[in-house]
């Protein structure tokens, strides 16, 4: 298990290459099982995420061959079954269902634990395949789905907490396989969703209004190969962001969608940092502290639950009182003790976390918990004083391509030691 150790307080400045979405390559190599043809996936970023997803998709019988960056699957045959040593290791495992359904009209998938940012459950992609005619069994840890026949049909995906990313791609890619027309009612409007849809259309589905809360899907017959680059990671991106809010002078972020990043860069603006850029290009010019700010993260273009921790990071050293209210995961504050821990004034009230701003934050041994709530340790690292050592750094490698190494390309004095 890797450790990163900080020295804190260095300024940062620079530029730093935005790499792939890991959330538009995961289900999108996911789709790839749609066809016996290949199917080349380029800037997919190097992730034990994607690592486990490619060792699903040879489990499920593709091959796949992957040189830096650019994935070739090719599944002339699939068998349609996915255990739980290989699906437990990622709770993304789920987006196989789809593909699976709408090509062999029948899936088992081990189902998804827990997971330390909430309950997640898979009530409404079930609703959604239930929905096109598929029968849906819960047994011994498995979810079992068969449809004999796959028809298209109208179905909301509008659940508690808004609705769903996941099910809103499994759903749509069960449908481009089914016969007639679907529609999915409160979609997910994330860019990923769009980027899925996207590709989903190269291989020869009809999907409109991907984008919008309804999605229209006319079912065809089979689905070819096709060549899609995935979109930039707005996460990731953002989350640099933040690091050039924390200590930067400017620092630049090259191949990113400004246009993805709005609600993030809002957020920055409103706490005092100007952002702005164009042409792939977007650049944060410092400007002290942080102004206090109330935020609430919301399903897109809302402001995103994965950015919540990086900007509870960013706001424990704001003038004056912020608070962040989480609504899409209320649970998801793994991070808040371990920020608490480096000096951070934060109290949890339900799911808003309320952060009086202190002057500085102090290095100390802390715990990555998830993946977002590590990335928000490295930013608070960032700029506390001393020495912050961050146990656990696999969580980040989920989700973060060479973060340390991008980190230290830009001035920060941060290291990462085998133990
Ligand atoms: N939900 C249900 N029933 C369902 C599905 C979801 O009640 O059947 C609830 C969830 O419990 C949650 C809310 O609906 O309260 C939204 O969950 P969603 O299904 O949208 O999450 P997801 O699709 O499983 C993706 C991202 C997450 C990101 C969320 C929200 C991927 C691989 N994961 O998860 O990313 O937080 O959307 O935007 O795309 C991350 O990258 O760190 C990460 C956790």
């Amino acid at each position: 298990m890797d450790k990163i150790i900080i020295h804190g307080r260095h300024a940062l400045a620079g530029t730093v290459k935005i790499s792939g979405s890991k959330n538009s390559a995961l289900p999108i190599l996911a789709a790839t099982l749609l066809t016996e043809d290949p199917c080349v996936i380029q800037r997919v970023p190097d992730l034990s995420d994607v690592h486990y997803m490619l060792q699903i998709l040879t489990h499920l019988g593709a091959d796949v061959e992957r040189a830096s960056g650019i994935v070739t699957v090719q599944a002339e045959k699939v068998n349609s079954i996915a255990p739980y040593e290989i699906v437990r290791k990622m709770r993304a495992s789920v987006c196989v269902l789809g593909p699976l359904l709408g090509r062999e009209r029948e899936a088992t998938v081990s189902l998804p634990g827990g997971c330390v940012i909430g309950d997640r459950p898979i009530d409404l992609h079930l609703r959604g395949f239930e929905a096109l005619g598929a029968a849906v069994r819960v047994h011994g840890g498995n979810v079992k789905i068969l449809a004999p026949s796959l028809r298209g049909a109208t179905v909301s995906l509008k659940g508690k907490f808004g609705t769903t990313v996941l099910g809103t791609d499994n759903v749509m890619m069960a449908a481009v396989l089914a016969e007639g027309v679907t529609i999915i009612e409160d979609a997910a409007c994330e860019p990923e969703v769009v980027d899925l849809a996207n590709f989903l259309n190269k291989m020869g589905a009809k999907i409109q209004g991907a984008g919008t809360p309804r999605i229209v899907i006319e079912g065809v017959k089979e689905l070819h190969g096709a060549e899609h680059e995935v979109i930039p990671d707005r996460i990731e991106a953002g989350t640099f962001l933040v690091a050039g809010a924390i200590a930067g002078r400017q620092v630049t972020l090259t191949r990113v969608r400004a246009d993805h990043l709005t609600a993030v860069t809002d957020a920055l603006g409103s706490c005092g940092y100007q952002v702005a850029g164009g042409n792939g290009t977007l650049a944060i010019h410092p400007n002290g502290a942080p102004k206090s700010l109330d935020l609430k993260t919301q399903p897109y273009p809302g402001f995103p639950t994965d950015m919540q921790a990086q900007m509870c990071a960013l706001l424990a050293t704001a003038k004056g009182e912020s608070s962040v209210t989480e609504c899409i995961f209320p649970q998801r504050f793994m991070h808040v003790s371990e920020l608490k821990r480096m000096g951070a004034a934060i109290e949890l009230d339900g799911a808003t976390a309320r952060i009086h701003g202190v002057e500085n934050l102090s290095g100390a041994p802390v715990m990555a918990s998830d993946l977002r709530a590590s990335a928000a340790l490295v930013l608070a690292g960032l700029i506390a004083e001393g020495t912050t050592e961050i146990n656990r750094v696999y969580h980040i490698d989920r989700g973060y391509e060479m973060l340390d190494e991008k980190l230290a390309g830009l001035g920060a004095q941060i290291e990462r030691v085998k133990v």
